[in-house]
């Protein structure tokens, strides 16, 4: 009876996917405005960023998750049955999370510990590590020295270094205006996140099995520098996970060798994997590239049996029907040529010029088609083409995969992740006669979460984009902030472009929120008619290239609003 739609379970399951949905875009934490350089945060968005620091275990300060102290102190029991009546105390638990935050900011740790002791059982001496380390986090966002560092560089004196993280995930990044500095490689992937990495590839390979009846025989992942810097190494670390290896480290402590997981242990299937690096990553995790080559090739030789290992299922299979070598048949790692970087797939999208899709992930290809590794007499293959290689390899693809690892940059925000994930879909869709699934995985929250595609873009869209509060945020920077909007909305049609993963409703939400509102209009035409004049081009161009289907009188109001952009710019000029 459950999946009948009027029976009152399935009414009661209906409205709690929609709380759940509700609270994963509420609990969002999105960047409100941009950084300026030399300035303070103002104090909303410094409790906004201490509640976010406060909701993770912080081993090094002794500290343990505001939110585990009170669920603990309230009684609530994690495995307890995910109803209504968890969902009202958890939302009882944020609630004194945020207040006590408040507290700390305006009073004092004190008075944050004795509230919490009062009102949820918690022990001063358990929260008080916490609050010292978000007093210390708060004075060094207090102050900044970003433009006397900057002065003192260019007059050629010492900066002092520090670590370059995301805020959040490692807060001694603190203060800012350092010296920045990245990562010994050899430590990559780190003993922490090599352990958090399985969790996420157990996620991301559930939830393809779930949707398909099977795991994926082989995935394209995307891995790029920054972002290995921030986490030292998650992305590689599920990069081996799926191959199912462990990092080796030598009398060094240098990770420099994998190992295989038995199959027992690992209990499914060893993925085939293809992965592009992006040009930064293959300059700064050299070491790093050797050991996914290395794993690749080890996983490729094990005795054991095609339906166990898909690496070795597939290279034996493509020996055996083109007659090549192993080191041919074994290639997964690709970039760009030496000194080569991105795949000029965004700035295809951006500049309006391809005629059909098919194009863009042939681009990609055609950037990234160069080998990274060593062939089995151990000489270097560093940068070698090997286009007909990649061919095969992502001709066998079901799924492609991208982790992100800030809350700072997401998928519209910038163009890269479009020009990457999106552009190796478009390359597997035509190679494998597939498009294939597309994932992202979320390691920012406490919780890391695998979400397709499609999911991402809704919540990014309803997060930033749509949000008042993010938009609004923008525009107190006057023509920047109408430009940042303009960009956003580009970079969402930069998935629809490579990956056709954007629903109508975006566009049409777009247009009625910045075009169509008068007074929204005003305030764009009067901060930065060519930003506004762009937006308008770009939904006309979805709707054009087949990714919008809209009202026509909808469309012929945008039409109208072009034309008068036009001839406003054409007076201010
Ligand atoms: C990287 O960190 O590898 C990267 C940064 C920006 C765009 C593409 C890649
Ligand atoms: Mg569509």
């Amino acid at each position: 009876m459950s999946n009948n739609p009027h029976s009152c379970e399935e009414r009661d399951r209906r409205v709690l996917e929609l709380h759940d949905q509700l609270v994963e875009i509420e609990q969002r934490l999105i960047p409100t405005g941009l950084h300026v350089f030399g300035r303070v945060s103002d104090n909303e968005r410094l409790a906004d960023t201490l509640r976010m620091i406060a909701s993770f275990d912080r081993k090094e300060a002794g500290a343990r998750a505001l939110p585990d102290l009170v669920a603990e102190g309230l009684g609530i029991n994690s495995g307890e049955p995910f109803d209504e009546e968890l969902r009202t105390k958890r939302d009882r638990v944020d609630q004194i999370v945020s207040h006590s935050i408040d507290l700390a900011l305006l009073e004092s740790s004190d008075a944050a510990a004795q509230y919490l002791t009062r009102e949820a059982n918690v022990e001063r001496q358990e929260s008080l590590p916490m609050f010292s380390l978000l007093a210390q986090v708060r004075e060094q966002l207090r102050t900044n020295t970003e433009s006397e560092s900057l002065l003192r560089a260019l007059r050629g004196e010492y900066i002092e270094a520090g670590p370059g993280a995301d805020i959040v995930q490692n807060p001694s990044i603190l203060p800012t205006g350092r010296n920045t500095h990245a990562i010994n490689p050899y430590l990559v992937p780190s003993v922490v996140a090599f352990a958090r990495a399985e969790s996420v590839t157990k996620s991301l390979l559930d939830r393809y099995l779930s949707e398909h009846g099977r795991y994926p025989y082989a995935m394209a992942l995307v891995l790029w520098g920054l972002d290995n810097i921030k986490t030292q190494g998650e992305g590689v670390a599920q990069a081996l996970w799926l191959l199912g290896v462990r990092p080796v480290r030598d009398s060094l402590n240098r990770a420099t060798e994998v190992e295989p997981i038995p199959l027992d242990q690992l209990g499914r299937p060893r993925i085939d994997v293809v992965m592009t690096v992006s040009g930064i990553f293959r300059d700064l995790f050299s070491p790093t590239v050797q050991l996914l080559d290395k794993a690749v090739r080890l996983v490729a030789q094990l005795d054991e049996s095609a339906q166990a290992n898909y690496v070795r299922r597939h290279v034996l299979n493509q020996i055996d029907s083109e007659k090549c070598d192993f080191d041919d048949a074994a290639t997964r790692v690709f970039s760009n040529a030496p000194g080569n970087y991105g795949t000029n797939v965004n700035f295809m999208v951006m500049d309006s010029q391809w005629e059909c899709d098919e194009t863009l992930g042939d681009l990609f290809v055609n950037r990234k088609c160069f080998a990274y590794g060593r062939d089995s007499k151990g000489a270097s293959i560093d940068g070698r083409e090997a286009r007909a290689a990649m061919d095969q390899a992502l001709g066998r693809v079901e799924a492609t995969y991208q982790n992100i690892d800030t809350f700072e940059i997401g998928i519209t925000d910038v163009d890269h992740y479009f020009e990457y994930l999106g552009g190796i879909s478009k390359a597997v869709e035509k190679r494998a006669k597939a498009r294939p699934s597309i994932y992202l995985s979320d390691t920012l929250s406490r919780d890391a979460r695998v979400r397709s595609l499609e999911e991402t873009v809704r919540l990014e869209t309803r997060a930033k984009t749509l949000n008042p509060k993010w938009f609004e945020g923008m525009l107190q920077h006057g023509f920047r902030g109408v430009a940042e909007i303009e960009n956003h909305v580009s970079n969402t049609f930069g998935w629809s472009a490579t990956a056709d993963a954007v629903d109508d409703w975006i566009y049409t939400d777009v247009a009625e929120t910045f075009l169509l509102d008068e007074q929204m209009m005003e305030r764009f035409q009067a901060l930065n008619p060519h930003s506004a004049h762009a937006l308008v081009g770009r939904l006309l161009e979805a709707h054009g290239r087949g990714y919008w289907d809209a009202d026509e009188s909808l469309l012929n109001k945008l039409r109208d609003i072009s034309g008068q952009l036009e001839d406003r710019m054409e007076g201010v000029v």
